[in-house]
């Protein structure tokens, strides 16, 4: 039985593992398995032998890099969605049995083969066909890949209450609120709020961050990721597409949702309700953690983190973010609250200017004025109807990048 929220059953399944000792491992296919999310799943995975086994593994362009991960993990299947990368997985692969593959169609067939839990770990809206295909087949899907949901955010929702899919959220801040939240409804918050460690140029000037080179962006101080969602942290874009993905997720409306810097990044997210009480999320910056609840759930395991030692790190603190040096934060809340496809157009021309940044085509300061330009540039009532499914939401991102473009050019 599932919830309003699509999420969370009722009552929380009973651990089968714990009932049933002899069980056989659970079946995975990871989706972007030679990322950082993904290289983390497979840290995770060690930690546990015997507890899982891989069904496939997909990943972008690099088939050597996959082929490495799929013999590691003792995959089934590997599939590369460049069709280039196919010679490398192949020659990688030769001699162990492991089935190869190449092209978006394979990456689909990966996401689809018979799994318990699908990680979907892909990076950007290249992640969102074959999770909403895993997510139609009614799969269980741990969900990094944020960008899924801020792209078709509604139709996914729909698309899993309908289909009987669960949605584990695996970003480290969705897994807090997960965790916090309970099954608890939509209704009884008052405020779900989202940490951001404020990143690289927290106590930078607008100025400072606006001439930001890539190494500089590239520097979190927290965390180790891609260098997509690293760029985003750095402008808080990526607190912005959180919080997309967190309406959806949670069905919580967009004004009950807030960011807040946190530079310890210790809390992950914060859960207010009507009668006071604010539960707060907390683990140690590191993925291995909600990467460990995705894959174990409902179950517990080890990770290899430890939680966080509060007496030892003495203080934690918190402040407003700053919507006039971070402007991209102020150009996704506005995407969140006009609803419809602006949040896809907000994630198409995001995806084009942080390539066009690390390509040093434009400054940093750059992204988040092309972002809110190329939003403004679509035609609300013609190009920014809610997606109902993946083509419509892929047509939104066609259009929004297509300006981008011409805006770069
Ligand atoms: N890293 C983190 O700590 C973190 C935390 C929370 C959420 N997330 C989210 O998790 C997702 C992955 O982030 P990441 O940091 O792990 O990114 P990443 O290190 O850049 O890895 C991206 C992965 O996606 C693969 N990929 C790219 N295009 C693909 C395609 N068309 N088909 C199949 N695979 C494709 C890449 O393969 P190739 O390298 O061969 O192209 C790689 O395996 C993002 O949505 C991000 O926002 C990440």
């Amino acid at each position: 039985m599932v919830t309003k929220l699509g999420l969370v059953p009722a009552e929380p399944p009973r651990s089968r593992r714990a009932l049933r000792p002899d069980l056989r491992p659970k079946r995975l296919a990871i989706l972007g398995a030679t990322g950082s999310i993904g290289r983390s799943c497979a840290q995770v995975i060690a930690f546990a032998p015997g507890r899982f086994a891989v069904a496939s593994v997909a990943g972008g362009r690099d088939g050597a890099a996959l082929a490495r991960c799929a013999i590691e993990l003792n995959a089934e299947f590997a599939a590369v969605a460049d069709p280039a990368g196919y010679g490398d997985l192949k020659a990688g692969l030769a001699g162990t049995g492991v089935e190869a593959a190449a092209g978006p169609e394979a990456v689909r067939e990966a996401a689809l083969r018979e799994a318990d839990l699908v990680v979907s770990a892909i990076v950007g809206a290249a992640g969102l066909g074959p999770t909403f295909a895993a997510v139609a087949a009614g799969r269980t899907v741990a969900l990094a890949n944020k960008e899924t949901l801020v792209c078709a955010g509604a139709a996914v929702m729909q698309t899993a209450r309908r289909a009987g899919a669960m949605l584990l959220p695996m970003d480290s801040e969705h897994n807090a609120l997960f965790q916090a939240m309970g099954a608890r409804e939509p209704e009884t918050i008052e405020v779900m709020t989202i940490t951001a460690s404020g990143g690289p140029f927290r106590e930078w000037s607008a100025e400072r961050i606006a001439n930001a080179t890539p190494e500089e962006a590239l520097a979190h101080p927290n965390w180790v990721m891609g260098p997509k969602v690293t760029i985003d942290s750095a402008g808080l874009m990526n607190k912005g597409l959180e919080l997309i993905e967190a309406h959806f997720l949670f069905g919580v409306p967009p004004d009950r949702l807030e960011v807040v810097v946190h530079p310890q990044s210790i809390v992950h997210g914060l859960i207010a309700f009507a009668d006071g009480s604010l539960i707060a999320g907390m683990a140690s910056p590191d993925m291995r953690t909600p990467i460990a609840h995705c894959l174990a759930y409902p179950d517990r395991m080890a990770s290899g983190v430890r939680p966080p030692d509060l007496a030892a790190l003495g203080r934690l603190t918190f402040e407003r973010a700053d919507l006039q040096r971070f402007p991209a934060l102020g150009i996704a809340i506005e995407a969140l609250r006009a609803g419809g496809g602006a949040p896809t157009a907000l994630n198409a021309a995001n995806e084009i200017a942080v390539a066009a940044f690390l390509a040093r085509r434009i400054g940093f300061g750059e992204i988040a004025r092309l972002v809110g330009r190329t939003i403004s540039a679509m035609d609300a009532a013609e190009e920014l109807a809610a997606p109902q499914d993946v083509a419509q939401a892929l047509a939104i991102h066609h259009i929004a990048g297509e300006r981008m473009k011409r805006l770069l050019a």
